[in-house]
């Protein structure tokens, strides 16, 4: 079982949305899924909610109200998934830490905005100092604007920045704020299309993190 972890200090980056769509495209291919909310704002809790009154019981999903319960639960699901997908909170704390010191790999959302390239620093030497392999996404990103590749260029310089640019579209949004995988609320869209690539290149980084084996998509 791999353990993906959706990590960033700054709120409002995208953990939770890019966690919840991952999860559920991961789903789509086959694998088994669970994901695990460190949150106290439960807004991926509030997504499962939504979901399971549409009748969908893919990905399932665990609460942690507690960061000492993380590796026992993490412990107790291995033999029933591929991969469990943790969405953090906001914050530099116990339940972060713990899921950085548990992941195989760690995705790292950033708008391409200076205010969150700074505030991701302490996520970053977190992640270095548990020696955790990781990669930055950029989320919310203009479709069109050289500010991308500058952010791109200036995260390259911290680490590895993945190559799929997650564009600010309202799909992301609204698939999650209705307890849809942007893959399974409008398959045929751009959002759907980057959620897909970006699935990719985790998965390929998946593989040769930790021990067990996650097929690519
Ligand atoms: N690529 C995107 N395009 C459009 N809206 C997005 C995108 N990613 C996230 N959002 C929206 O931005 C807000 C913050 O995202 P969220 O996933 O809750 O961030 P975090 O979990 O890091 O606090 C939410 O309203 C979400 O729907
Ligand atoms: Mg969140």
């Amino acid at each position: 079982m791999k353990v993906l972890v959706y990590c960033a200090q700054k709120g409002g980056v995208g953990k939770t949305t890019l966690a919840a769509s991952t999860g559920v495209y991961a789903a789509q291919q086959g694998l088994r899924v669970c994901m695990i909310e460190m949150d106290r704002q439960a807004s991926l809790a509030e997504w499962y909610a939504d979901r399971r009154k549409l009748g969908k019981d893919e990905p399932d999903f665990v609460l942690i109200d507690n960061a000492a319960k993380l590796r026992p639960v993490l412990a107790a699901l291995a033999k029933e998934f591929d991969i469990v997908i943790v969405d953090t909170k906001g914050e530099d704390s116990a339940f972060t830490s713990a899921a950085i010191g548990a992941a195989d790999f760690c995705v790292l959302p950033t708008r391409p905005l200076g205010v969150d390239l700074k505030a991701c620093l302490p996520t970053v030497r977190s992640i270095l100092l548990a020696e955790k392999p990781f990669a930055f996404v950029l989320n919310q990103a203009p479709s069109r604007s050289k500010r991308v590749e500058d952010t791109q260029n200036a995260l390259a310089a911290l680490g590895v920045v993945f190559s799929t640019i997650m564009v600010a579209r309202l799909d992301h949004a609204d698939a999650v704020a209705t307890g849809y995988g942007v893959t399974e609320f409008r398959p045929d869209s751009l959002a759907a299309h980057e959620l897909r690539a970006l699935w990719l290149e985790i998965a390929d980084k998946l593989k040769t993190s930790g021990t067990a084996h996650v097929k690519a998509a």
